[in-house]
């Protein structure tokens, strides 16, 4: 049997959407509650359009002109490819209220990340720099192989495919509780290409005001990855299944305590599995209590059981599309953990300290004796 069928086994009789699986049992009340947002959004857009065209009249300067009418054209567009997505995925909308002013669908949660994912490569560097970090810190670390990995709030699915095609790895199992990254990803990485509309609140030009993007893979096929649609947070999958768990820019995100996103990731990978983690620590759902600082998360992770092979952090441009005059620098921290590595707990403390020094951009070696350890202690 294989990997794929062990895994999805279970999943036999809880439908698909799109060509995607539901790995939870709750598939159906998950996509009746997409066909309601999805009502509410396009209902949201038809308002959208008669907004600006209501607005228009009191606009002279043809230059404005122009940018208003590429509005109301990218926000045509927009609706009627989402739609499609959605139709050709076999989903109709289904009646809803509208969205309450000022509040953003919850499908388009994670929409620029789709765009930097796929759309922005010819103008943006940011998805390659991101991946080739992580690849940089494997390498480091001495991984020369992922085996089968999952993939926990996967998004689109841009770093999962870089990992997937540069380690040449047999399974990779996406997971992600949106339907537009997921149905994006699955398209966009089995080779089709999707138009979508990006409408930066700060166009650098008239034109950039609505910009429409042909989101498609740059790199070649890859076989044996795989989206499914589950909350990751209680995912439908068999205990140590895995040999890689990925999180990227998901653990801040999640609204679920740390304890628990930790025990989820040592319940799937196997004993000495290695999970990978990259992102910042920029917390908006989580309780206070539990918005850990680095230090504070590394300390917690080695405390349940993960040995730190690779800690670093670095400031990088976060979502700068190219067509907007704003974007964000955020701290992204690169964390490397086995799972019951065996390491002496005089060893871990040393790990922490390596992994919060400055200059910590070195793999922690199995070779490297006590003497080689940094000085340095966490905290001190
Ligand atoms: C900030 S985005 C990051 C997406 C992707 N990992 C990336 O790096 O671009 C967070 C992702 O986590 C997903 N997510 C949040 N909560 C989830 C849950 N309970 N189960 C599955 N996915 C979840 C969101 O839908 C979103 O795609």
């Amino acid at each position: 049997m294989s990997a794929i069928d062990r895994i999805a086994g279970p999943w036999q009789g809880r439908g698909t959407l799109g060509g995607i699986p539901f790995a939870c049992a709750d598939g159906p009340t998950m996509a009746a509650g997409w066909a309601r947002d999805l009502a509410a959004l396009l209902g949201q857009y038809d308002r959208e359009i008669d907004a600006i065209v209501r607005a228009r009249v009191a606009v002279s300067a043809t230059i404005s002109d122009r940018r208003i009418q590429r509005m109301i054209d990218g926000i045509a567009h927009q609706r009627s490819a989402l739609a499609q997505l959605f139709a050709d995925a076999g989903l109709a909308p289904a009646a809803a209220p509208p969205l309450a002013p000022g509040r953003t669908s919850p499908l388009l949660a994670g929409w620029r990340q789709i765009l930097r994912d796929w759309a922005w490569d010819d103008r943006s560097e940011e998805a390659r720099i991101g991946a080739d970090a992580v690849c940089d810190a494997l390498r480091g670390a001495g991984v020369g192989e992922l085996g089968e990995m999952v993939v926990l709030g996967a998004g689109a699915g841009r770093m999962p495919y870089e990992l997937h095609l540069r380690f040449n790895s047999r399974l990779s199992l996406l997971l992600d509780i949106n339907p537009i990254p997921a149905l994006v990803g699955h398209r966009v990485i089995g080779g089709q290409t999707i138009e979508l509309v990006e409408f930066p609140s700060t166009p650098v030009e008239p034109t950039d005001a609505a910009t429409t993007w042909a989101l498609r893979r740059r790199g070649p096929p890859v076989s044996g990855l795989y989206f499914a649609f589950d909350d990751a947070r209680a995912p439908a999958l068999p205990d140590a299944a895995f040999d890689t768990l990925l999180t990227c820019w998901y653990i801040d995100q999640v609204d679920q305590p740390f304890a628990d996103l930790i025990a989820v990731v040592r319940r799937l990978l196997r004993p000495g599995g290695l999970w990978i983690n990259t992102g910042p620590l920029v917390y908006r759902r989580r309780a206070v209590v539990d918005r850990l600082s680095l230090t504070e998360l590394l300390t917690t992770v080695t405390a349940r059981g993960f040995a730190a092979l690779h800690v670093d952090s670095a400031s990088r441009r976060f979502l700068c599309s190219p067509v907007a005059g704003d974007g964000r620098i955020e701290r992204v921290h690169t964390m490397l953990w086995r799972r019951d590595a065996t390491i002496e707990p005089s060893r871990r403390s040393l790990d922490i300290a390596h992994a919060l020094a400055p200059t910590a951009t070195k793999p922690l070696s199995t070779a490297d004796g006590p003497g080689k350890a940094p000085e340095r202690r966490a905290g001190r």
